[in-house]
């Protein structure tokens, strides 16, 4: 390998992004991050939605990866809010494929996407040449995809469908140990529903992986699928708080969350056979062993 390469992350500096600068840079890369708000060292300035950028440094660039998008889970999915989460995903992406042409070394692109993209009417697990399905995000993910594909005739591209990402640094983990905290852990509606995830370093080993083996096309970046009432008794017993009560009426989810209970309530099971037979293995699976290595920091 060689380890001199330059690297973009375009929305590095968020959960997955800074995770995967710090394994790219212990692999010997040079990183940078695309951000809205640059001024510390290592980031260059972009405004996506303005279509503005500093060119400064962009052609040193070998391998771009793009995580950018306004989050998913943080807000209430109103009409401005969809707009905001479709337009920072598609247009960003659209215009990183524009600016590429300011990356002459530029030699593979990875593209973020996300695994909730199915058809959930279907009771099946879920292979990458699956329809997508018609609900939000679904349409977001496969305009998102579109977007990427953009890179076509530019350079080799990967697109990783991610699932939910399990870090001890923020994101879904930090959410479902909020009540459990207080000893109110529950499963959330009926708790039978299969949440697809995966451990971040397993995600930013698969983006190396990509990386190293010049991955083209679509991935599902999943590590296992384990119910909701599953994943919170697993989290209730390494936070050593009790997990007894009820489950939390999906009525209630729907009522407090809106269309944003489907990322809890939505039952979802995805495979990972393509990239396990591309040779990639997962270091945290089953989630006994993720929640342990993530509750041993
Ligand atoms: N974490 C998960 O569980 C998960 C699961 C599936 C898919 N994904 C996808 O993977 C990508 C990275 O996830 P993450 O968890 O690292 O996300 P994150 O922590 O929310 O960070 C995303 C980054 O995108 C940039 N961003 C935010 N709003 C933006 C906007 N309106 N326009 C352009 N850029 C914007 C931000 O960078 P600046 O503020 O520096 O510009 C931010 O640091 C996202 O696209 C996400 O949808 C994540």
């Amino acid at each position: 390998m060689d380890t001199t390469k330059t690297v973009l992350i375009a929305g590095g500096s968020g959960l997955i992004g800074k995770q995967l600068t710090k394994m790219l840079k212990e692999r010997g890369y040079s990183v940078y991050k695309l951000s809205r708000n640059a001024g510390k060292q290592g980031y260059i300035q972009w405004d996506p939605k303005m279509k503005t950028v500093d060119e400064k440094h962009l052609d040193r660039i070998h391998i771009l990866i793009n995580l950018a998008g306004a989050n998913i889970g943080d807000k209430n999915w109103t009409s401005a809010r969809k707009k905001e989460l479709i337009d920072s995903r598609v247009q960003s992406t659209a215009f990183l494929s524009e600016i590429a042409a300011k990356m002459p070394k530029l030699t593979y692109y990875i593209g973020a996407s996300g695994v909730n993209c199915y058809d959930i009417s279907q009771q099946k697990v879920f292979q990458e040449t699956d329809h997508y399905g018609t609900d939000f995000l679904s349409t977001l993910v496969r305009d998102w995809e579109t977007a990427s594909d953009r890179f076509q005739g530019i350079c080799p591209y990967m697109k990783l469908r991610i699932a939910m990402v399990l870090s001890n640094a923020g994101g879904s983990l930090n959410a479902m140990k909020g009540p459990i905290k207080f000893g109110l852990g529950s499963p959330l509606g009926t708790g039978n529903q299969y949440h697809p995830w995966i451990h971040v370093d397993d995600l930013c080993r698969m983006v190396l992986f990509g990386i190293d083996q010049k991955l083209e096309g679509t991935y599902n970046a999943v590590a296992h699928c384990d119910t909701n009432r599953t994943m919170m008794k697993g989290i209730a017993k390494y936070m050593h708080r009790p997990f007894f009560l009820p489950a939390v009426p999906s009525g209630i989810l729907k009522f407090i969350l809106g269309e944003r209970s489907m990322l809890v309530l939505s039952d979802l099971r995805v495979s990972n056979d393509k990239i396990k037979n591309a040779g990639f293995e997962f270091k945290f699976e089953p989630l006994n062993k993720a929640l342990k290595a993530l509750f041993s920091k």
